[in-house]
């Protein structure tokens, strides 16, 4: 088994994920309702609560663990918020120099990329994927296409030239008066929401590449809330409607790039991963277009393997101790 941490952002975790990258063990801690007060991640915040709740966290995590199961510590190394961050890797280090166990580094998207490898139950073994694989990952700090040719071997092929797509549903869930994360919570408004209602841009769908801009969108929210005379006079159902108009755009664009771009690659499978990849829409289109294409597909099993998560670090860990050089 590794133990790995993962501390980029607002959320404190810890894991134990064994070589067949099933979970033994996920702690999530999140500051997100912090954030929600806030409304939004103040990196001065999440750094102090990372520093709080690393301890209990990792107790959390080994407690009936043996020392002689566990083989190495992996932490995210980067990107990430440089104070959050610092927390992770200095436990990390000194764990493994107490115990004497191997250090591994790892970069946080590459944990995102893996989270379609982990299982919560060995029956649910899910293995290597067929290469190349085509991953979408889809958060707060990330809106990318990678090109997973083989364990190791992964190209982005497409980003965001602005927002990430997570970051736009958190700042329309804003102007709407939702709460924070935005994602879940405009998700959840739309549900009753009709998204003809109001027409919104589809950005850089035509654009023959596979980038992705999503400013455009919260602006054209703005001058629509503009026009109906601001958030506070607007009805529940004005309100879902929009949400639904917004979260609908998002989906088609992020699925129409990823579909384009597989054919492009010939990729033999395809998956979502990233914060975003819990959105209902966007695993519903995802699975109907995957199905239509005759063609593979993943979704991280559970919706704790979704945002930042210590067991997806464990699962690129895992792959850098089976398939990498180490010394
Ligand atoms: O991967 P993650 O935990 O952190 C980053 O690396 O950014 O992703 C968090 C992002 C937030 O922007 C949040 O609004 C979004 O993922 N998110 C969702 C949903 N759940 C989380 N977006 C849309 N629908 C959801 N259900
Ligand atoms: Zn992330």
């Amino acid at each position: 088994m590794i133990l790995s941490l993962e501390t980029s952002c607002d959320e404190v975790s810890a894991a134990l994920v064994d070589s067949d990258f099933l979970v033994k063990k996920n702690i999530i801690f999140s500051s997100a309702a912090k954030a929600n007060e806030t409304g939004g991640v103040v990196p001065e915040l999440a750094a102090r609560e990372a520093a709080n709740m690393i301890e209990e966290v990792l107790e959390v995590t080994l407690s009936g663990m043996d020392w002689n199961d566990i083989k190495a510590v992996a932490v995210t190394t980067e990107p990430g918020l440089m104070g959050s961050l610092l927390t992770g890797i200095e436990s990390a280090k000194t764990i493994s120099w107490i115990q004497k166990k191997p250090l591994l580094s790892v970069h946080h998207i590459f944990g995102h990329i893996c989270a379609n490898l982990l299982c919560s139950q060995k029956n649910l073994y899910r293995g290597l994927p067929k290469f190349p694989a085509l991953v979408l990952t889809v958060s707060g700090g990330h809106n990318d296409i990678y090109c997973w040719k083989s364990p190791l071997e992964y190209k982005r092929i497409g980003h965001t030239l602005d927002d990430a797509a997570g970051e736009c549903f958190d700042k329309c869930a804003r102007m709407l008066g939702l709460g924070y994360p935005g994602g879940p919570h405009l998700s959840k408004c739309a549900v009753n929401g009709s998204a003809e209602r109001f027409s919104f841009p589809r950005p850089l769908k035509h654009s023959g590449d596979f980038n992705f801009s999503f400013s455009g969108l919260k602006t054209a929210l703005l001058y629509k809330l503009q026009d109906l005379g601001g958030e506070e006079n607007i009805d529940d159902q004005t309100r879902a409607d929009l949400a639904a108009g917004i979260e609908s755009a998002i989906v088609e664009v992020l699925l129409h790039k990823l579909m384009k771009a597989q054919e492009k690659y010939s990729a033999k499978e395809l998956h979502i991963t990233g914060g975003v990849s819990a959105n209902r829409l966007l695993r519903k289109h995802f699975e109907e277009q995957s199905i239509e294409k005759n063609l593979a597909y993943r979704i991280p099993e559970k919706m704790e393997y979704c945002t930042d998560n210590g067991a997806m670090i464990g699962a690129a860990a895992q792959l850098i101790g089976q398939y990498g050089d180490l010394d």
